[in-house]
């Protein structure tokens, strides 16, 4: 007999017939009913065991957290709460669980905290809230590949090692097997690199960017999406030592094409997961609006979880350049009563968090695209306005998030390049084939990166970034 999963078996289409579930036990009460999950819906199914016909020994093993297999009839259910369920002829233990460990789990069916559940990182798929992240994180990935393919868009696999630093900021992993108790060395004392794997200094890469410009001036349209690697010390909640980003690269697209690309495809992803992820959706709605009841009313968010995700989709968003928004920033309530952390006193400064969200949530109240940025807080490759002091960067900012995407149009003038390289201690000969590209047939090109754990943050309203990925990597933390 095949399996039925969890899923076909709630859609109600073929009662009467005999099946056979699998999956781990989440309840199991009064020695009868079983409350059974198998991770393809949040919701589960009611198994219904007539304890004369069961083995007492077997009964004995159905505790929360046991793998089981349940054979018998699907009905149509008497119960509150269910529509069908399983009058089960036959119950098979696969994987017993003893309930004195279980019960110090997360397993043990009552609120665990968010921070508990992620010291128990191997078992926090089996809670209602990570399956539910988890799937729709699924979701979203699909919704980012389709997207691409539906308009033109091939997929580029960028290196993870790498000799250069994208972002020019200095926040890499260094890869090496060298021995570091004992690496060789050059005469005047520095670490011999050239006797390394790769003869030279190697690190993680920080953005797949450089690469994917180099494949756009050649098949038009393309994107990445791979794991990325930051060293940065920033214990945040929207920070991680790795996560995942997506890269598209468009030539002939300049920053107003881009700024249309990021939010066409924001919204996108965001439908996508409002139509394929219902259930899921209602289930971390419910728990968005409880935990924004617990906050104190002004950081409360004003739309539950779904209105927030339904009112991106449906409304444009506001683009503003640096300048205006700097305006904006300096004539405000909380910078003149002196509340920002970081007060905003003139043009120049870099944004930090409590602006961007200040402007998005408080301001504007929607999602809202920052450009043209001072040359000097933003990496070398943007391209330089004719102001010779603002390049063509942009942010998107989401509300509750702060920055989502950042991208520019990219600096295709070789000679602009070079000395812009030079000014900022870019090393040419690291990158001596970024340069090429614009000796040989340059072209005004464009792209961004969306950090997508921020995007999964944000459809699945989880407030901390350590609870959209699986296995958290943050300072510190390497566990699993
Ligand atoms: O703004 P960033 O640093 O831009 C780049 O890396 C460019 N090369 C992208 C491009 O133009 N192709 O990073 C892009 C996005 C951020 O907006 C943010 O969403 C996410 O990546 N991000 C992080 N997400 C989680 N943890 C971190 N430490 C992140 N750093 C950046
Ligand atoms: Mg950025």
């Amino acid at each position: 007999m095949a399996r039925t999963t969890v899923q076909e078996a709630l859609a109600n289409t073929s009662v009467g017939a005999e099946i056979e579930v699998k999956g781990w036990v989440r309840t199991f009460r009064s020695n009868r009913f079983i409350a059974l999950n198998d991770g393809s819906t949040i919701n589960n199914i009611q198994a219904v065991v007539d304890f004369e016909k069961i083995d007492e020994s077997i009964l004995k093993q159905i505790n929360t957290g046991a793998c089981i297999s349940v054979k018998g009839e699907l009905v149509q259910s008497m119960g509150k709460g269910q529509s069908v369920e399983i009058q089960a002829n036959a119950v098979e233990v696969l994987g017993s669980a003893d309930p004195e460990e279980v019960r110090k789990t997360i397993m043990q069916p009552k609120k665990h905290s968010l921070d508990l559940l992620r010291e128990q990182a191997h078992l926090r798929f089996r809670t209602n809230t990570f399956s539910a992240v988890f799937r729709i994180r699924h979701a979203a990935t699909i919704a980012v590949h389709e997207y691409f393919n539906k308009n033109g868009f091939y997929n580029i696999h960028t290196p993870i090692i790498t000799g250069s630093d994208a972002e020019g900021a200095g926040e890499m992993f260094k890869v090496t097997n060298l021995d570091l108790n004992n690496p060789p060395k050059t005469e005047d004392g520095a670490i011999d690199y050239s006797q390394d794997f790769f003869e030279k200094e190697t690190n993680l890469t920080v953005s797949g960017q450089l690469e994917a410009e180099l494949a756009a001036l050649a098949l038009s349209k393309v994107y990445t999406f791979g794991p990325t690697f930051r060293a940065e010390n920033s214990n945040t909640s929207r920070h991680l030592a790795e996560f995942w980003m997506i890269e598209p690269e468009v030539a002939f697209n300049d920053l107003d094409d881009n700024m249309d690309l990021a939010e066409s495809f924001l919204k996108y992803v965001i439908q996508y997961v409002l139509d394929n992820c219902k259930d899921d959706l209602e289930f971390l709605n419910e728990r968005f609006v409880k935990e924004e009841q617990a906050k104190p009313k002004l950081e409360r968010s004003e739309m539950s979880l779904i209105e927030k995700l339904n009112s991106v989709v449906d409304n444009n968003f506001v683009r503003l350049s640096y300048t205006e928004a700097i305006e904006i920033l300096r004539n405000s309530k909380p910078n003149k009563k002196g509340k920002f952390k970081f007060p905003v006193d003139g043009w120049g400064v870099d944004l930090q968090s409590e602006h961007e969200r200040y402007l998005v949530e408080k301001h504007f109240k929607c999602p809202v695209v920052l450009y043209d940025y001072p040359a000097n807080i933003k990496a070398f490759y943007m391209r330089l306005n004719d102001d010779g002091k603002t390049v063509r960067a942009m942010d998107v900012l989401f509300p509750g998030i702060g920055e989502i995407v950042g991208g520019s149009q990219r600096e295709e003038r070789y000679d602009v390049l070079k000395d812009k390289m030079a000014a900022m201690d870019i090393e040419e000969k690291e990158l001596w084939w970024y340069l090429e590209t614009r000796k040989f047939g340059t072209c005004v090109h464009s792209g961004f990166g969306l950090g997508f754990e921020r995007l999964v943050q944000f459809v699945t309203g989880m407030g901390n970034i350590r609870d959209v990925i699986p296995f958290p990597r943050t300072p510190g933390k390497a566990e699993f």
